[in-house]
């Protein structure tokens, strides 16, 4: 199997995928405010379609997978696609990003058809904050759902919390404990302009060293994974605690990623505003050396670097693009 890099000899071997816009959730860094309009169905990837993207990537030197959303456990019988996902020759690691809602009642069907581990999103561990941050009152099925992942050994589990100023900042602590006392991977995000205009940006340097008084941190290597994550480590502690800082320090140059939205985009990047849309060849009985070129196609146009600016917001929908 080949591998394939950029016009910035950047290795490319990750395909990120929307498998659905929608979702069971309303966070207000998601989506501009009041916009959760969706695909219509019929213009959603099949299983079938996704399956023969992923087989014509791993051809071509994708070795990860992670499936993501809106809300990956709301599309149905999504344990198929994984099963499928996982006969493909060249795919070694398949993962999720999920809220965690569904989770309890999906992890030991996921773990027995072939996914590897979940990364689940949780700004607060207030359930008042939660419902404010999400628009539902669910915070005690999510700790259900991450238990229940840990259990049946979706593992390394990672928790995402994206850090907003003046509503879960003042969590931090509390959050970078439960990697000594519990053991998880917690992973603090940088706020980037999507959802509600209001949200006040924190930069995670800041973050950093209000955690200085908790203890020495070290610099460590992932808990297994493709993304950007600065990880460090409390001495003794069994989890880790790992910084994604899109806006402060871009990390463009080390990208290794193409994403697939729900309705067949290939997107070079997460800002870009071009994109391949695979659905109409697909739909015409495309033939694989073309859609080969599709792919190739798409790393050949992957900007240099992203200019995402905290101010400046977007209209793009992260329930489309796939967080
Ligand atoms: N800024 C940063 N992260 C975001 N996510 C969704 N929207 C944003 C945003 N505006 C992240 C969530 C989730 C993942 C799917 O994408 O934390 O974990
Ligand atoms: Fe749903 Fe994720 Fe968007 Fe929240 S961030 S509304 S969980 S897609």
């Amino acid at each position: 199997m080949s591998g394939i890099s950029d016009s910035f000899q950047r290795p490319i071997n990750y395909l990120r995928i929307s498998v659905t816009d929608r979702c069971n959730l309303r966070c207000i860094y998601c989506s501009p405010s009041g916009s959760f309009h969706h695909i219509p169905r019929k213009e959603m990837l099949t299983y079938e379609e996704i399956s023969h993207i992923a087989q014509t990537a791993a051809e071509l030197g994708i070795s990860k997978i992670r499936l993501s959303g809106g809300e990956p456990l709301c599309r149905a019988d999504i344990t198929r696609l994984i099963h499928i996902l996982d006969q493909i020759p060249g795919l070694e690691d398949i993962s999720l990003t999920t809220n965690g809602i569904l989770l309890q009642q999906y992890a030991a069907e996921l773990k027995q058809t072939g996914l590897q581990r979940v990364n689940v999103s949780l700004d607060t561990l207030s359930r008042k904050k939660y419902q404010e941050i999400t628009g539902l009152d669910k915070l005690d099925q999510v700790i259900e759902g991450i238990n229940a992942a840990g259990k049946v050994g979706l593992k390394p589990i990672k928790i995402n919390m994206v850090v907003m100023g003046g509503l879960n900042d003042n969590e931090v602590t509390e959050f970078a404990r439960l990697t000594r006392d519990e053991g998880w991977n917690i992973r603090f995000i940088e706020l980037m302009p999507f959802g509600d205009k209001h949200l006040q940006f924190v930069g995670l340097k800041d973050i950093l060293q209000r955690l200085r008084p908790l203890g020495n941190l070290s610099p460590c290597s992932a808990p297994k994974g493709n993304g950007p994550a600065k990880y460090y480590r409390f001495d003794g502690a069994k989890g880790t605690l790992g910084f994604i800082t899109p806006i402060s320090e871009h990390f463009c140059f080390l990208c290794n990623r193409l994403r697939l939205t729900a309705d067949g985009k290939l997107l070079p990047c997460l800002m870009s505003d071009n994109s391949i849309d695979l659905l109409p060849s697909l739909r015409n009985g495309v033939q694989p050396k073309d859609l080969k070129q599709y792919i190739n196609k798409a790393i050949a146009s992957k900007p240099k670097r992203h200019h995402i600016n905290k101010d400046i917001h977007s209209s793009k929908k992260m329930s489309l693009i796939g967080g």
